[in-house]
């Protein structure tokens, strides 16, 4: 029997510790290798609570594991993901994946060229609940999709549970709620609802952090003809959680989601009472519906092991970076229509 796929880890934060949980929890035999965080204590946690060992260094990690999830802020994701792809190793880098889409465009081109198994933190597209809407849209008795309105929220990510203040930084982060948080959104768009055509935004810095916006409202155009409106902001009330709600207006369906991972879901037809799941009733009608809910971390390292292709990859998150971009450069010029299209 081979060996177990040997993981490291670069970044030790709350993301790592995430997927680390994730990973064990699917079940999925891997060996724990080397872990580093430039702090020092966030390593000695991590390797305390997850296994493997504490690194000297990034070379250290990358030269001993076969796979690796690249966990940093995000201005460091591109020098490691391909640090980790000239070794040729199956990398799982979070979202963002790069600090703007120059870099990022790059970054996915190299990934490609390379062949290597590449997953990215685009985690909402295998959310249950998320997918539970995706097939209540498709299902004809829904009819056409008219609009979505989508609203996410959070407090600023830079205290709180946290734990770290670097989206603060714009030479780290890149940018505020739109890149670091949005991107999410607007992959879920495409997701849910189809291509996006065009979009215009405004964009407010309410913190007044240089280059951080922390408000942005935008319209996004489908290839449908429906629309969605998106707002996200980062506020100051610290008692509430990241949380995002969306709905879908079809023609005869309306459809609600409030929680990003179990529900509640609500639906309702031209007639009749809404239907809510959320929990455990919501995983039973996925199963129902034979909508997969699978883990992101062991379907990973699944791949990597076999050398085949992960979901969702660079391509994936690249078009998202696209979509993020258009929205800066529209709030940029005012609120001008920036046009998305395929290419
Ligand atoms: N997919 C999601 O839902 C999701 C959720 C949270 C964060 N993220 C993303 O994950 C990344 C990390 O976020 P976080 O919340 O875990 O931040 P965090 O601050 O908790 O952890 C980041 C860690 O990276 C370390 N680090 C910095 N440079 C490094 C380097 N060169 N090598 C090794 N470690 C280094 C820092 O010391 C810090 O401990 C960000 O890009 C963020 O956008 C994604």
């Amino acid at each position: 029997m081979s060996s177990p796929l040997r993981v490291g880890f670069l970044g030790a934060g709350l993301i790592a510790t995430f997927h680390s949980k994730v990973l064990r929890a699917s079940g999925v035999e891997v060996e724990r290798v080397g872990v580093w965080d430039p702090d020092r204590g966030r390593a000695e946690g991590f390797v305390a609570a997850a296994g493997g060992f504490v690194a000297d260094g990034e070379d250290q990690v990358l030269d001993g594991c076969d796979a690796v999830y690249v966990c940093t802020w995000t201005s460091e994701h591109p020098r490691l993901v391909s640090a980790a792809v000239a070794r040729g190793l199956a990398v799982f880098c979070e979202k963002p994946l790069a600090v703007d889409l120059a870099t990022a465009t790059r970054l996915a081109d190299e990934v490609v060229a390379a062949g290597v198994t590449n997953q990215v933190g685009l985690v909402l597209r295998r959310s249950p609940a998320f997918n539970l809407v995706r097939a209540l849209i498709a299902d004809e008795a829904a009819g056409p999709v008219m609009a979505a309105v989508f609203r996410d929220d959070q407090f600023i990510p830079i205290q709180g549970h946290y734990g770290s203040t670097w989206r603060g930084d714009v030479a780290k982060a890149g940018a505020g709620t739109f890149l670091e948080h949005s991107i999410h959104d607007v992959d879920l768009v495409e997701h849910l609802l189809g291509p996006v055509t065009s979009v215009s935004a405004r964009s407010a810095h309410v913190h007044d952090l240089p280059g951080i916006e922390d408000s942005v409202s935008a319209l996004l155009e489908l290839a449908s003809g429906a629309t969605v409106t998106l707002t996200s902001v980062w506020h100051d009330v610290l008692a509430r959680p990241s949380l995002r709600r969306l709905e879908v207006l079809c023609r005869d369906r309306w459809i609600a989601v409030e929680d990003d991972w179990t529900g509640p879901v609500t639906w309702q037809d031209p007639t009749g009472e809404p239907t809510t799941l959320s929990g455990a009733e919501l995983l039973a009608e996925c199963e129902r519906r034979g909508i997969a809910t699978p883990n992101p971390d062991g379907d990973f390292v699944t791949a990597a092991a076999a050398g085949a292709p992960a979901w969702p990859d660079v391509t994936v998150a690249l078009r998202a970076h696209r979509l993020v971009d258009a929205v800066y450069r529209s709030a940029a010029s005012g609120g001008s229509p920036v046009a998305t299209v395929l290419g």
